[in-house]
């Protein structure tokens, strides 16, 4: 008789007693639960010895490494201060100078935070906040929203409400309010011979015939700047950001940056949106913000903003709130991710350690399978041909037996490690993906 692990124990108790994410759980009954013990760096470790190299940085939010020693050391310090306190009526040092520093960020622009607590809170926020600033400023017709096809924005009814990818959205979608989905600049949709630039400008294009018509009733415009995350790793021209910057004042339509994947140096800088050299309305960040410790979003937004909710009526207020909101060891998370930030002067270092990781996924960008290979700063995607609809499946399995956390979406495979990663670990990386391919 074979003896239980301590691996086989764990991940019994999970299937019956947690409803994992994005997950069919019957798939479990087939494909195991991977039970992690223990984390440092880049490698995730089990209870049975074996290891995974976190090539997605569980799921995009870590930066810096697993079991960061500067990040454990100002959670620890924080936890002996205080560890969270309620931030109506209240205010605490950790808030504060995350505010201050995120402000300083955007150059001062996006001078005022409001914080959630994921992803898809920060999205309902700045939809709402942008609503409601319409309302305040006597543009009560202003209630409906625009985003791209293929864009990803949360799960939430309103972030759903905006999202494009039928898989997440369709089954919900008696629930929702309609919104208008206009061409994403997605490069692959490009038809022969047209750059990625002239595609971007012919998207915009549509982005302005629609707005020349429904400024009127169009509150704000919501894009993930550069790359489409959920939808397959999209990337796309920075002029297509750039026009939608001026179409959107054209037409005094809010323009809302979902930088919840992109943000914090993913894209190259340190918010993609510099690329285009412009300033959303809003800006929505998560993710990487705490350098992937702890759950915390914020929405950045203007002084114009600000002020129209500023008044003695109480209903002319953003009356919005999570019991979190602004939670003091999430700030501290995130004040130290800053510091490495500036410290290690990571967007310089991640440069050079992206050229040489592009250079290195040259073997994989020339594979007979291997289909628009793609990297916009520490993303590298592409597609395997083929139409196996279990490709991820199976992908995901044989890519664990190498030791590997990819987790393609369709026939998508990308790589996003933490930045902390290292030429061994790349090369790893690389070497054991062309495995799966040439195995598959
Ligand atoms: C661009 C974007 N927006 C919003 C979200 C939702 O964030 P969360 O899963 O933390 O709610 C995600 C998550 O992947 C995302 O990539």
């Amino acid at each position: 008789m074979q003896t239980s692990t301590r691996n086989d124990l764990l991940l019994n108790r999970s299937r019956a007693a947690v409803w994992h994410p994005c997950t069919q759980m019957k798939t479990h009954e087939t494909l195991p639960l991977i039970p992690i013990a223990r984390a440092k760096g880049c490698w995730l470790y089990d209870f049975d010895g074996n290891r995974y190299l976190d090539a997605i940085s569980s799921w995009w939010v870590n930066l810096f490494g697993h079991g960061n020693p500067r990040i454990n050391a100002a959670l620890a310090d924080q936890l002996d201060r205080l560890e969270h306190v309620i931030l109506a009526g209240f205010t605490h040092e950790p808030v504060v100078a995350l505010s201050e520093r995120l402000s300083r960020l955007t150059g001062g622009s996006l001078g005022h935070c409001f914080y959630g607590s994921d992803g898809a809170s920060a999205v309902e926020i700045a939809l709402k906040m942008s609503f409601h600033y319409w309302r305040n400023s006597g543009h009560p017709d202003r209630t409906q929203f625009v985003s791209l096809t293929g864009g990803y924005h949360g799960e939430t009814l309103g972030a759903l409400s905006v999202t494009d990818v039928p898989l997440f959205k369709d089954t919900y979608a008696p629930l929702l309010r309609t919104s208008t989905q206009l061409p994403s600049p997605d490069w692959r949709r490009a038809e022969q011979g047209e750059s990625a630039q002239d595609f971007a400008v012919r998207c915009a294009d549509a982005l302005e015939h629609y707005l020349r018509e429904h400024h009127t009733d169009t509150a704000a415009l919501i894009v993930e700047p550069l790359v489409q995350g959920a939808t397959g790793m999209a990337m796309y021209d920075a002029e297509y950001l750039r026009r939608a910057r001026a179409i959107c004042d054209r037409y005094a339509v809010h323009l809302i940056a979902d930088e919840i994947m992109t943000g914090f140096g993913r894209t190259g800088t340190l918010f993609a949106y510099e690329q285009a050299g412009i300033m959303p309305d809003f800006l929505c960040l998560s993710k990487g913000l705490t350098g992937g410790y702890l759950p915390l979003s914020v929405v950045l937004t203007t002084d114009k903003v600000y002020q129209a909710f500023y008044d003695d009526a109480l209903t002319r207020g953003f009356l919005h709130s999570h019991s979190y909101t602004g939670n003091a060891l999430a700030c501290r998370a995130a004040l130290a991710t800053l510091d490495i930030f500036e410290q290690d002067r990571v967007i310089e270092s991640n440069r050079l350690k992206a050229a040489d990781i592009s250079a290195g996924c040259r073997v994989l960008a020339s594979h007979p399978r291997v289909e628009n290979f793609r990297n916009t700063g520490m993303i590298w995607a592409f597609e395997i041909a083929g139409d196996d609809p279990d490709f991820p499946k199976t992908f995901w399995q044989r890519a664990l037996a190498r030791e590997l956390l990819l987790r393609p979406i369709g026939n998508t495979v990308y790589f996003m490690p933490p930045y902390v990663v290292n030429p061994d670990e790349i090369d790893l990386l690389i070497n054991r993906t062309l495995d799966v391919i040439t195995q598959i």
